[in-house]
């Protein structure tokens, strides 16, 4: 089928690149002409495991192409992805500018009956304002669809691939008829195409990312509980997880969920029931325990030195929000840095990914080193803020000749506490 994919972000390299997988002609527009120049040159502008082999052989295929014309893109695809970004408002909400700007262009531009799809994150109704931009110009008919990604950075690839569930929020048949031929490669496995009213499509996706939001909070809520009376957030998460209800997904404690999606979309459906006159009090419990979370190691390590960063040397393990990723959006790491930084401590950083992000934002604010046992040299401390692999099974006797003081603090709970104090660490974790 014949694909145009408006916007190259992480959502719409994605989509584009595994449409262009199952044989698909994809064509990928943006405004930005450097980015576009270095993909045509076979470039992925971000990091995603997997995406770059899937980049490299769909392009050298022809299936998968870029530009900056829009026109182009919509001559070009019976289908139309919108995937452009929806940035948090002043107030919360999801800004619509970019989206409803397109939109009225394509209402301009198409020439034959297109598919309309939304991609991005959009809140409840957007729909009906994507129809209606359209529709101010246009002069052929047209079909808008609501198609929310649930892809997992670190995991996009395979989410594409493999999902759990597709969900078309559509009223047209002919629309409909064109996204379950475009999916069904997908869901070979069996697993559903839901189709739905495209406001209930839109609410999915707020739903599905709020209440996963809200599960790991609960659980960092009975973590913090657990340490005030003694009991081990370990045991309490598999006893809680082994019930299928509950599920053991989602159930591990730390320092708080960042990222592009849920911080957000925790707000905007916040604010899009307030819009509506209702009001989400589980998720201003939510946003505010989310908050103090990404800070709850700073206590315990201001008692650790009596109020006095002042010159301690901190060695940090990971910057990005969660694992295989260069993201740095809303990572509980950042505010953690920011926060020693104000108590005048030193810190030097590792992270396989995200480093160069860190630098462009925080410039020589702080250290960062080559390799996560360089960071240790003369540390008064280490902080884990991210759970990559590497960190999983370190060299503790090394960790220990070249720190200061062998102390841990731990956000993501790595390892086994009894193991690394047999170790000699001081070991200090979340909820245990
Ligand atoms: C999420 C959703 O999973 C995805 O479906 C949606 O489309 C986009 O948002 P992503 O932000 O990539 O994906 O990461 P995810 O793996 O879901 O983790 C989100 C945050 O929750 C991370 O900060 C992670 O560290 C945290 N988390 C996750 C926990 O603190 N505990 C857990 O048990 C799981």
């Amino acid at each position: 089928m014949k694909i145009a994919v408006i916007g190259t972000g992480y959502v719409g390299l994605v989509t584009g690149t595994c449409l262009a997988e199952t044989g698909n002609d994809v064509l990928c527009i943006d405004i930005d002409e450097n980015k576009v120049k270095k993909m045509q040159a076979g470039k992925v502008p971000i990091y995603e495991p997997h995406l770059d082999v899937l980049f490299d052989r769909n392009i050298k295929a022809n299936r998968l192409r870029f530009s900056t014309n829009l026109e182009e893109g919509l001559d070009h695809g019976d289908i139309i992805f919108l995937a452009l970004p929806t940035p948090e408002d002043e107030d919360g909400s999801a800004d619509l500018k970019y989206i409803l700007g397109v939109a009225e262009d394509i209402g301009k531009l198409i020439k034959t009956y297109k598919v309309i799809v939304d991609k991005s994150t959009v809140p409840v109704g957007t729909s009906d304002k994507v129809q209606a931009a359209i529709a101010k110009n246009a002069t052929v008919a047209f079909d808008v669809v609501s198609n929310p990604e649930f892809l997992r950075e670190g995991f996009a690839v395979d989410d594409f691939l493999k999902p759990e569930r597709i969900v078309i929020g559509a009223s047209g048949d002919k629309a409909i008829k064109l996204m379950e031929k475009l999916y069904k490669p997908y869901v070979r496995s069996g697993n559903p195409i839901l189709i739905m009213d495209e406001k209930s499509a839109e609410l999915t996706k707020y739903a599905s990312n709020a209440f996963l939001a809200a599960k790991i909070t609960f659980m960092n809520e009975i973590a913090n509980f657990c340490e005030k009376v003694g009991a081990d957030v370990d045991k309490v998460r598999i006893g809680m997880g082994t019930d299928s209800r509950i599920g053991k997904r989602f159930l591990f404690p730390g320092i708080g969920y960042g990222g592009s999606c849920f911080p957000k979309d925790v707000k905007a459906l916040h604010k899009s029931g307030l819009d509506n006159n209702y009001h989400f009090q589980i998720l201003d419990a939510v946003i505010n325990v989310n908050a103090r979370q990404k800070l709850v190691l700073i206590p315990k390590i201001k008692a650790h030195f009596n109020n006095n960063l002042k010159g301690k040397n901190i060695a940090v393990w990971g910057l990005a929000f969660k694992p295989e990723t260069d993201d740095i959006r809303e990572a509980p790491a950042l505010y953690i840095i920011d926060s020693l930084l104000e108590l005048e401590a030193n810190i030097i950083a590792f992270d396989p990914e995200a480093m160069p992000n860190v630098k462009r934002k925080l410039g020589d604010k702080i250290r960062f080193s080559e390799t996560m046992y360089e960071a240790l040299e003369n540390a008064d401390a280490l902080i884990i803020c991210t759970e990559w692999s590497i960190f999983r099974t370190p060299n503790f006797e090394k960790m220990k000749a070249l720190m200061s003081t062998p102390i841990i603090f731990d956000g993501r709970n790595l390892y086994d506490v009894k193991d690394v104090e047999n170790e000699g660490f001081n070991y200090i974790s979340i909820g245990r």
